[in-house]
C-alpha cells in the first residue's frame, strides 16, 4: 500500500524521522507480516511473557468472570486473541449458567489478523457475540460500546510497557474517563527482573525480533515509496536502560543511509551507526504499577502472578 500524504504514516514519519533521536510509533510494526512475526516470538524459548500470562489466566479467568460478572469485554491490542480465549471460554460458560448474553470486542489497528482471528472465534464460540473494531488505542477518544451489565477492558501481553511514562498516564486518564464506575479494568504487565533474561527475551536466538524489528524499514519503504531504502542496511539492536527500566528496540544504520520519500517528496538521511527508535517495552514494580493505577483512578481490587513472579494480572474497578 501507497501512504498519500495525509497517510497516518506520513505524518508520523514527518513527526518522528526528523526528531532527535529518530523514532516512530510502535504500531506501525504490526502490518500483516509484523502481526504474524509477533506471534512467531510468543513461541520462541527466550519470550517469557505469554508463556507466563498464560499461565495466570489457565488458573483464575474462572474467577475473573465470577468476580466482573461483565457482559462486554473490549480487548485493546487483541491481536490473535490466543491467550484471551481462555477468558472467553470462562466467560461463555457464566453466560450458559445464567442465561445472559456475552459480547466480545477485540480492537485492533491490525484489519487482516484482527478480521481472521473474529471470524475463528465466532465460530468457536456460538455463545459469543464477536463484534471487531479496527481501531487505535492510542486515539483521544476511547469510545466504549454501551452493554447491559458491567464492561471489562482488557489490555494484555505487557503492551502498556510499549507506552512511556507520559503516553501511559495520558491513556489511562483516557480510560478512566470512558469507563462508567463499576466497569473493570484487566491489565496484563511484565515485571523487572534479571536483566539477562530480558535482554535475551527480545534478541532470540533464532532472530524472529530481529525480524519483526526490521520489518518497520519495509513498512516504511513500501508505504511511503521510498527510494535506497533496505530492511538489510539496518541491524536489530535490543538493550536494557536501567534509569527508564525499559527495554528499547533500536535500528542501527549499517551504512550512510540516503532516502528519498515519494509520498512526502523529502530526502532523509541517517549517518552509519545511528539508531532510529522503534519500541520500548517498561518493566514493572508490583507496588508502584498499582500505586499508578489508583492515582488513575482505576483502584486495583485483586492481582495474581505466575510461579516465578515475572508477570502480573491486575484487575482494577472504577
Ligand atoms: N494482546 C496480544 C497481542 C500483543 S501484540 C498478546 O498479548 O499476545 C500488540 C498488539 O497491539 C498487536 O496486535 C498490535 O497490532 C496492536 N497494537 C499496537 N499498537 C496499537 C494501537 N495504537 N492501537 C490498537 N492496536 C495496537
Ligand atoms: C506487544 N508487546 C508487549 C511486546 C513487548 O514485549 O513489548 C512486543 C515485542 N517486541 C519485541 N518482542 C515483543
Amino acid at each position: 500500500m501507497t501512504a498519500s500524504a495525509d497517510h497516518p504514516l506520513a505524518a508520523d514519519a514527518l513527526d518522528g524521522l526528523w526528531s532527535d533521536p529518530p523514532t516512530l510509533p510502535t504500531k506501525w510494526l504490526y502490518d500483516e507480516r509484523g502481526s504474524r512475526l509477533f506471534d512467531e516470538i510468543t513461541r520462541v524459548p527466550e519470550y517469557y511473557p505469554t508463556r507466563r500470562e498464560t499461565e495466570i489466566l489457565q488458573e483464575h479467568s474462572a474467577s475473573i468472570a465470577a468476580a466482573t460478572d461483565a457482559s462486554t469485554m473490549v480487548e485493546f491490542g487483541s491481536g490473535t486473541s490466543t491467550k484471551t480465549r481462555l477468558l472467553l471460554r470462562a466467560f461463555a460458560d457464566r453466560a450458559a449458567q445464567t442465561g445472559n448474553g456475552f459480547t466480545y470486542v477485540p480492537l485492533d489497528v491490525s484489519t487482516e489478523i484482527l478480521e481472521s482471528s473474529a471470524v475463528t472465534l465466532a465460530a468457536d464460540y456460538p455463545g459469543i457475540a464477536v463484534e471487531p473494531v479496527v481501531g487505535d488505542f492510542t486515539a483521544p477518544d476511547l469510545a466504549l460500546p454501551p452493554a447491559p451489565g458491567p464492561r471489562i477492558v482488557v489490555f494484555l501481553g505487557g503492551t502498556i510497557g510499549n507506552f512511556d511514562d507520559k503516553e501511559r498516564a495520558v491513556f489511562l486518564e483516557r480510560l478512566a474517563a470512558a469507563l462508567a464506575p463499576g466497569d473493570f479494568f484487566l491489565l496484563g504487565a511484565d515485571l523487572v527482573k534479571d536483566t539477562g533474561r530480558l535482554v535475551a527475551a527480545y534478541n532470540d536466538k533464532a532472530g524472529v525480533t530481529a525480524d519483526f524489528n526490521r520489518n518497520m524499514i519495509e513498512v516504511l519503504r513500501s508505504g511511503l515509496d521510498a527510494q535506497g531504502l533496505y530492511v538489510d542496511d539496518f541491524d536489530h539492536i535490543a538493550r536494557w536502560n536501567p534509569r527508564r527500566h525499559r527495554i528499547e528496540m533500536w535500528l542501527r544504520a549499517r551504512r550512510d543511509i540516503d532516502v528519498y520519500f515519494e509520498v512526502l517528496q523529502r530526502s532523509w538521511r541517517l549517518p552509519r551507526g545511528a539508531e532510529v527508535l522503534t519500541e520500548i517495552s517498561t518493566k514493572f514494580d508490583r507496588r508502584a504499577l498499582d500505586d499508578e493505577l489508583g492515582d488513575a483512578g482505576l483502584p486495583v481490587v485483586q492481582t495474581w502472578t505466575d510461579g516465578a513472579e515475572d508477570f502480573v494480572l491486575a484487575l482494577s474497578r472504577r
